[in-house]
């Protein structure tokens, strides 16, 4: 594995994957394959722009013609696939490009691997394809997927090509399910980011429902370290869970951001809940643990480093608050409340 196809890398957990691949390997060539949706920021990477280890190449996923010649051109040896449409609520909104990049695309990136012999292809997904899963169960990778939104409903569709690919046609893959990231550059529609700059705003924080849904949220410099760690040394043909197994209600995720910003408590609006909201998801990591793995950051740590990023970057996210932002803010929000 020298020369890595990194498609979403514009994106937040992309972005970061590459930003650890580059500080860790001196040797590996990245190179970023990505449409720029709305949720794909070049200056995600603008560090590296100057880099020879590193290319950006603007392009879809379902575009396989563009793929094709990006993998030959680049001489790549290795898929990372980041790139989805990630936000479940725009997936309810719209399932349609969610459908159309998260499982065709998908399909099309395993084409290319399979057609042009690549030696390892890892997909990136959720712990959202295991559904709602009631206290004290705790996932395990056997458990069967019982995906509840369009979002990972189409995840779990990546997923079972992906297996397909490695059964029927023997390619080499590997899979992480992650728990919620927090950390810098996550597009303020996720509910850390969104309350984060809300507050900082002193504008409501929309909490969803009675706030009493349980997620487990990591920094996503530590799933970054669970996927290398998995493309180095996990099974072909297998899943690996990744996140803390810490469970943090969103009610309290939110007190805690409103006391780390010295905010009041009365800037939290309880809204309208999301149509089939998972209640939990909560993982159970030992497979991962046994490769080696451990998270760095407590639940606590990731959130006050997570905020303190979006207070010091105002200029990232200000100007992203705006536009097509807004307007998806107002449908999103504007019943609800
Ligand atoms: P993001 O929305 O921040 O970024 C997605 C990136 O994919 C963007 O750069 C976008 O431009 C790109 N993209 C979208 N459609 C594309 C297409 N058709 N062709 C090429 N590029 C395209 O997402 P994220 O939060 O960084 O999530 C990255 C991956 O991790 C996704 O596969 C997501 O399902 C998975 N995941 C996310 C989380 C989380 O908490 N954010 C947790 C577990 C798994
Ligand atoms: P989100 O960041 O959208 O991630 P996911 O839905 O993939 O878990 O949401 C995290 C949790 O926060 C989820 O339970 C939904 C909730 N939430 C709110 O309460 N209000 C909001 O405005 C958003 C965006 C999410």
């Amino acid at each position: 594995m020298r020369n890595l196809l990194i498609t979403g890398g514009a994106g937040f957990i992309g972005a970061n994957f590459v930003h650890h691949m580059l500080e860790r390997y001196t040797d590996y060539q990245i190179v970023v394959f990505d449409k720029l949706t709305y949720a794909g920021r070049r200056e995600n990477l603008a560090r590296w722009e100057e880099d020879p280890r590193f290319t950006f190449v603007q392009g879809d996923i379902c575009d396989m013609a563009a793929v094709r010649a990006a993998v030959k051109a680049h001489a790549i040896d290795t898929i990372v696939n980041f790139a989805a449409e990630t936000h479940v609520d725009r997936s309810i909104l719209a399932p349609d490009a969610v459908i159309t990049t998260n499982v065709n695309g998908t399909w099309t990136l395993l084409e290319v691997a399979r057609s042009m012999q690549l030696e390892r292809f890892h997909q990136i997904s959720t712990d959202e394809v295991y559904g709602a899963i009631p206290a004290p169960q705790r996932s395990r990778e056997g458990d069967p997927l019982e995906p509840r939104s369009p979002y990972s409903a189409s995840k779990a569709g990546a997923e079972h090509l992906v297996y397909a690919y490695f059964i029927t046609y023997g390619l080499p893959v590997t899979v992480t399910r992650g728990s919620n990231n927090i950390g810098p550059f996550h597009y303020p529609e996720k509910a850390v980011p969104l309350f984060t700059t809300n507050a900082l705003d002193n504008q409501p924080l929309p909490v969803y429902g009675d706030g009493l849904q349980v997620r487990d949220y990591q920094f996503v410099r530590d799933h970054c370290e669970a996927i290398d760690l998995v493309l180095q040394k996990g099974q072909l043909g297998e899943i690996y869970n990744v996140g803390t197994e810490v469970e943090t209600a969103n009610i309290d995720m939110a007190h805690k951001i409103l006391d780390i910003l010295d905010k009041p408590y009365s800037l939290i609006t309880h809204v309208a809940d999301r149509a089939g909201h998972d209640r939990r998801y909560a993982l159970d990591c030992s497979k991962l643990r046994a490769l080696g793995w451990r998270s760095r950051h407590t639940f606590d740590a990731a959130l006050e480093q997570t905020v303190r990023w979006f207070v010091e970057h105002e200029a990232w996210w200000r100007p992203i608050k705006s536009g097509e932002y807004l307007e998806y803010y107002k449908r999103q929000y504007h019943d609800r409340t």
